[in-house]
């Protein structure tokens, strides 16, 4: 008998798991056992191979802290959204009838002066956290507002429910650039207020087992002066933060930044430091060769918003393009200019993009030249945007249901419940991996657990 046999983990659950080899092979652990020790990680996965698998079952089935899966329920990793608004979840669903510029201008930014309201940015923010925990998303990296006190609440409300949130005031200076009635005062105030967010949410996050983090966010480069974004890069070298921003998503806004600095984005945000490893920049539909290698060399991700890029980017990620080159990927609802705060939609909208953008180049149909060979993502693909790109774009061991990995999971039940998945007598598990990606609902996903806590649950 190895020793695991006889060690008490505080949670072992029992049955069968999806989850990234690679980003195009998914692993299946069929009727597995997974020990799950009191920080919440994963120490050991037992294979029904293993010659002390049953003696293991025998020895802790009765326990209250073991787990069987039904029969027809699946273990998956919890999702990584790698680029939420949270405050324009207020407007999720609507207003999408404006180009980038205009729909900040008209719809967003009065959203998201009304998060001065410490009640209403609560009330929009409990919802929005439950929301995404509904639909199995386990970690996501928030927007919130220029508001100090607010996103300090975001951090706390995603600490209450047990999401691993990183958490970004938004950084807004440029008083030529920004409306009075929603900005940072000045750039001072702006890079106080951000040194004081960092310093709450790291003393927050002492008390939190799942982890929250401040996350360094200047909006984009249109909304910040010079001396801003330097002070933010200062910031997160200071503090050894996480960076967001948004970076070459519209004709718009990449024009806008080749007028100001005589070059792309990326190379912009570079020399302020502002692309490191833990860098994740949104949308990044127009970046070019040099660009791409400046990612790939910093270590800075992609968050890959499909639906959203539809909306405003009007142009289709060349995704397997860059994913191929090495670049870090990972998946975002970029609520609310995507309007579903589920990765699976997500997920799904990846793959169809894909395809669309090879579609052009297909001989047969006469929009050739407006495609890009080889674009196809699979739907493994997909998947592993949507948890272990996102793990590695946050550098966070995260994404995979793997030794030394959290245990944040979903499990998703096909069967028991008022509307099934089409899942018949002959299908092999890989076809039921495939259904639960087209067609799995936040009513499917019955229990949602993040660093061995349970944090949502749905009865049948
Ligand atoms: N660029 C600057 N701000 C935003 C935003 O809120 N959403 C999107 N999609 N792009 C932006
Ligand atoms: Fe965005």
């Amino acid at each position: 008998i190895e020793v695991y046999t006889l060690i008490d983990y505080s949670l072992i659950f029992q049955g069968t798991a999806f989850t990234s080899k690679s980003s195009k092979e998914v692993t299946i652990l069929n009727d597995h056992i997974f020990c799950v020790n009191s920080d919440g990680m994963i120490e050991k996965i037992i294979s029904p191979t293993n010659s002390d698998y049953e003696s293991f079952v025998t020895a802790h089935q009765n326990n209250k802290n073991f787990h069987r899966l039904d029969e027809g329920q699946f273990l998956l990793p919890g999702f990584i959204d790698l680029h939420v608004h949270a405050p324009q979840w207020a407007q999720t669903g609507t207003a999408l009838d404006l180009p980038l510029y205009d729909w900040l201008n008209t719809y967003t930014f009065p959203i998201e002066a009304k998060f001065s309201d410490i009640q209403f940015a609560k009330e929009v923010y409990e919802q929005v956290v439950n929301q995404l925990l509904a639909n199995g998303t386990t970690t996501a990296l928030y927007f919130a507002t220029v508001h100090k006190e607010a996103s300090i609440l975001l951090a706390q409300i995603c600490a209450d429910k047990g999401q691993r949130g990183l958490v970004g005031k938004v950084v807004m200076d440029d008083t030529s650039q920004n409306p009075a009635f929603y900005r940072d005062q000045n750039t001072a105030s702006a890079l106080t207020d951000t040194e004081d967010f960092i310093i709450a949410v790291k003393e927050l996050a002492k008390n939190v087992k799942q982890g929250v983090y401040p996350v360094v966010t200047p909006r984009f480069i249109p909304s910040c002066t010079d001396e801003a974004l330097k002070g933010l890069g200062e910031l997160a070298a200071k503090y050894d933060t996480h960076i967001q921003s948004h970076c070459s998503e519209s004709d718009w806004a990449h024009g806008y930044v080749k007028e100001r600095f005589g070059k792309n984005d990326a190379f912009a945000l570079h020399d302020f430091g502002l692309l490191q490893d833990k860098s994740v920049m949104a949308h990044c539909n127009f970046l070019e060769e040099n660009d791409q290698d400046l990612f790939k060399e910093t270590g800075t991700a992609i968050a890959h918003c499909p639906i959203s890029n539809a909306y405003f980017a009007n142009s289709a990620l060349p995704l397997k393009n860059f994913s191929e080159k090495g670049i870090e990927i990972g998946l975002g609802s970029d609520i609310s200019g995507g309007f579903s705060p589920s990765l699976y939609d997500n997920i799904r909208q990846s793959v169809i993009t894909s395809r669309m953008l090879e579609d052009g180049v297909d001989p047969s149909l006469p929009s050739q030249e407006r495609g890009l060979e080889n674009s196809r993502i699979t739907i493994n693909e997909a998947f592993y945007f949507a948890t272990a790109g996102g793990g590695e774009s946050l550098s966070l061991p995260i994404g995979k249901i793997q030794e030394n990995y959290t245990w944040d999971v979903q499990i998703v039940d096909t069967k028991h419940t008022t509307i099934p998945l089409p899942i018949f007598n002959g299908d092999e598990l890989i076809d039921i991996f495939q259904k639960i990606m087209y067609l799995t609902r936040p009513e499917h996903i019955r229990e949602v657990w993040v660093q061995g806590e349970k944090v949502h649950s749905k009865q049948k």
